[in-house]
């Protein structure tokens, strides 16, 4: 079976909490040591080309007033309808990093991803404040959960 091909599109600034929640996601995925394919995007660079290719969707975004990032919707506003219909039953798995809440996160995307049809694979993580090991081992088991279960050919 060919490697299975894995797109993390991710929001945040460089050297944010963002981005060591998606370290820690690409740590998770590469833990079993399963041959595997990744793309990692900054969501303004992600586009509808990279979610064709993908077999498997990580996202990972801070909260902004109570929502996702913009450069994260910005990706959903360029890739929603040329997809349509396209990536049905996609698993994906969702990460926020939030100040303090982050439900404004989840929802939002879970609406979206509702309408795209994907399917989760875990409940979306929030990570509030400055990640701590729980919040990086949690990423990590996300990661590690989506890898296996596509090498596993259960997603
Ligand atoms: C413009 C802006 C708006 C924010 N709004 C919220 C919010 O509504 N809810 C919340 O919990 N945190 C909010 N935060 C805090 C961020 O979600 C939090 O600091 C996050 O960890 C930042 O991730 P980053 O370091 O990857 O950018 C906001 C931060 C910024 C810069």
């Amino acid at each position: 079976m060919n490697a299975p091909r894995i797109l993390l599109v991710y929001g945040g600034h460089a050297g944010g909490r963002t981005e060591a929640l998606r370290h820690a996601l690409v740590e998770g995925l590469h833990e079993a040591g399963e041959a595997l394919e990744l793309r990692e995007r900054r969501a303004l660079d992600a586009g509808i080309d990279d979610l064709l290719w993908a077999q498997g969707l990580l996202l990972a975004t801070p909260e902004h007033f109570g929502y996702m990032s913009g450069a994260l919707k910005d990706f959903f506003d360029r890739t929603y309808y040329p997809a349509e219909g396209r990536t049905e039953g996609l698993p994906y798995g969702l990460c926020v990093s939030a100040g303090n809440d982050g439900t404004g996160t989840v929802n939002a995307v879970q609406r979206i991803a509702t309408g795209y049809r994907w399917t989760a694979i875990a409940e979306p993580l929030i990570a509030v404040g400055a990640p701590d090991a729980d919040a990086l081992q949690r990423c990590r088991e996300l990661g590690a959960t989506l890898a296996a279960g596509l090498a596993a050919g259960v997603f």
